[in-house]
């Protein structure tokens, strides 16, 4: 079946929208218990808490690891459950998300809200809030949630949502409009200290080259079509 782009109108539609993006925020747990598992300071410290569990608890002259291994695997959980405990936060975060996001202080018409269907599911999403200057004339887009759904993603869906909504924006507020992704967008909350984010630093500044090529490639065939 083919992929096709469209407005997300009907409340049921704007709600299934809704959920893909609280999905992508869960699924940011996953990321930030992997960052911090294998993060060196937290695997030092675990090394380092198995190495004094070795020192003190094996007993050489039995020759006897029982209970240094015990203890090891005690600290492992601990360890695993504490990090576990520490991203739920991004499950509470997912399940916060509400209608009122969308309909939040500073939407004017209410914000478009692109879908990606294929074969009638929605598997792709993106949010965007025209922000007028005087009126949308001269005003901007801004960009409040890009979402695929997971096993859809790196087929090119984020980039037609992207292009998507770069046409509505320059339609709207005119072709020398800018277009951009809010600071405080639907994946940007970290719970984490800064020292665990880096890989969602690192894809927002992915995202924002996307979107930067993205431009590129629309001003360049308006410049042919001229
Ligand atoms: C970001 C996301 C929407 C990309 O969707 P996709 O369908 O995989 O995107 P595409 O296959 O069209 O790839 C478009 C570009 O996005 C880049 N990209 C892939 N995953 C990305 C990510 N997590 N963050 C930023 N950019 C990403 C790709 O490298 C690709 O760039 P390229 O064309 O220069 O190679 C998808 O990974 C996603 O839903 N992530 C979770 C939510 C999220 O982090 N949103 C971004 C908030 S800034």
């Amino acid at each position: 079946p083919p992929l096709s782009l469209e407005p997300l109108l009907t409340y049921d539609d704007k709600v299934a929208g809704l959920n893909l993006i609280a999905d992508s925020i869960a699924q940011m747990k996953q990321r930030a218990a992997h960052s911090m598992v294998f993060h060196p300071l937290c695997i030092t410290l675990l090394f380092l808490t198995w190495a004094a569990i070795y020192r003190w608890a094996y007993e050489p002259a039995t020759a006897d690891p029982s209970m240094a291994l015990l203890l090891s695997c005690g600290v492992t959980m601990t360890y695993l459950t504490a990090i576990r405990y520490f991203t739920d936060g991004y499950v509470s975060l997912a399940e916060n998300l509400r209608w009122s996001w969308l309909e939040g202080p500073g939407s004017v018409e209410g914000d478009f809200i692109i879908g990606a269907r294929y074969g009638g599911a929605l598997i792709g999403v993106l949010v965007l809030r025209l922000e007028p200057r005087f009126s949308f004339r001269g005003g901007k887009g801004v960009i409040r949630a890009w979402t695929t759904r997971l096993r859809y993603r790196g087929k090119g869906i984020g980039r037609d949502l992207l292009d998507g909504a770069i046409r509505i924006v320059k339609d709207r507020c005119g072709k020398d409009a800018e277009v951009g992704f809010a600071q405080e967008h639907a994946n940007s909350t970290m719970i984490l200290p800064a020292m665990f984010n880096g890989v969602f630093r690192r894809d927002e500044v992915r995202a924002a080259k996307v979107l930067e090529k993205a431009l590129e490639e629309w001003e360049a065939s308006k410049r042919k079509k001229r």
